[in-house]
């Protein structure tokens, strides 16, 4: 039999990923066997090569952008969550079989868990959570957010249906907004996350009035390129607690490591360094 070591993750384009670094540092940090590879896999390809994962080379690997979807109707076994949401984002091979889960929730709860401990008090479980956008990540982060006892979820987003398709999605204590909603929605939120794509190196930046949050309030952004979007910025100035995106990238590729390699593996501040690096050479 095939000693199957090494692991990949696949998307269209796949060249921006920084999950190589991630994983690739792991396997070397506990001294297995292996390397993360890098494979550009095309929308008409991606059929054939899951169903053809039982007889391949890997032990497993991550689906990105923009295959959790397709990824998730081509995978019988499947862990609540991706279920629940209709994406896989880690994928798994055992006796034959090909096995998906969506970890990108796990990687938001536990990037806050690392950065503001106690973030999920009681005190802010009944402050209302705002989101905004409404896509892919947003989706992941509700579940999440929901999963951790937040039960008044506001999604503001510029194209206001698809904020309602969410909200009916999750049904109680999720509800759909505009835009021009959100200073009213602020005045009360104790948790407010980006997760549109405004802010990221080449868009434009999040530009929000800040002011009207109260001085608990925890700032959150997926947002990764740049670390310090406008955004946080603006918070940080306020002397608000915020977290950063890139803690949800480094987090959420944990379970998948320790499903391939047996091995929990630490999200240290070496690794974040690394990343870091990277991120400043390729900009
Ligand atoms: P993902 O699946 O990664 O979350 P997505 O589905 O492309 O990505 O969602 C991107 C989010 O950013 C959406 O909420 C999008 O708003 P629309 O639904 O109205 O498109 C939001 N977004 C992107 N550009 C934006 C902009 N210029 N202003 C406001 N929201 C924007």
């Amino acid at each position: 039999m095939v000693d199957l070591v090494n692991t990949f993750v696949c998307g269209w384009p796949i060249e921006h990923s920084r999950s190589p670094i991630i994983h690739n540092y792991w396997i070397k940090r506990y001294g297995l066997r292996g390397k993360y590879e890098k494979l550009p896999v095309s929308p008409d390809d991606l059929t054939e090569f899951i169903n053809c994962l039982p007889e391949g080379i890997y032990l497993g690997g991550n689906v990105t952008i923009p295959h959790k979807e397709k990824a998730y109707e081509l995978i019988e076994n499947l862990d609540p969550v991706a279920k629940k949401l209709g994406a896989v984002n880690t994928i798994w091979v055992s006796n034959q079989k090909i096995y998906g889960a969506n970890t990108d929730g796990y990687g938001f709860l536990a990037n806050l868990d690392q950065g503001v401990p106690d973030w999920d008090n009681e005190n802010r479980k009944f402050q209302p959570v705002v989101i905004l956008g409404a896509g892919g990540a947003a989706r992941a982060i509700v579940d999440a957010a929901q999963s951790r006892g937040f039960s008044n979820i506001k999604i503001v987003n510029r194209t206001l249906s698809r904020a309602e398709n969410l909200a009916i999605f999750f049904g109680e204590g999720v509800s759909a907004h505009c835009w021009e909603e959100l200073p009213n929605l602020m005045e009360a939120t104790g948790l407010i996350v980006n997760t549109t794509s405004l802010g990221m190196a080449g868009n434009h930046p999040l530009d929000i009035d800040l002011n009207i949050l109260t001085k608990d309030c925890l700032v959150s952004d997926i947002v990764y390129v740049p670390l310090q979007t406008k955004f946080l910025q603006q918070a940080a100035e306020r002397g608000l607690k915020t977290v950063d995106g890139l803690g949800m990238l480094l987090h959420q590729a944990v379970p998948g490591f320790e499903k391939w390699y047996g091995v929990k593996p630490e999200v240290s501040d070496e690794l974040r360094a690394l990343v870091i690096s990277d991120l400043k050479e390729t900009k």
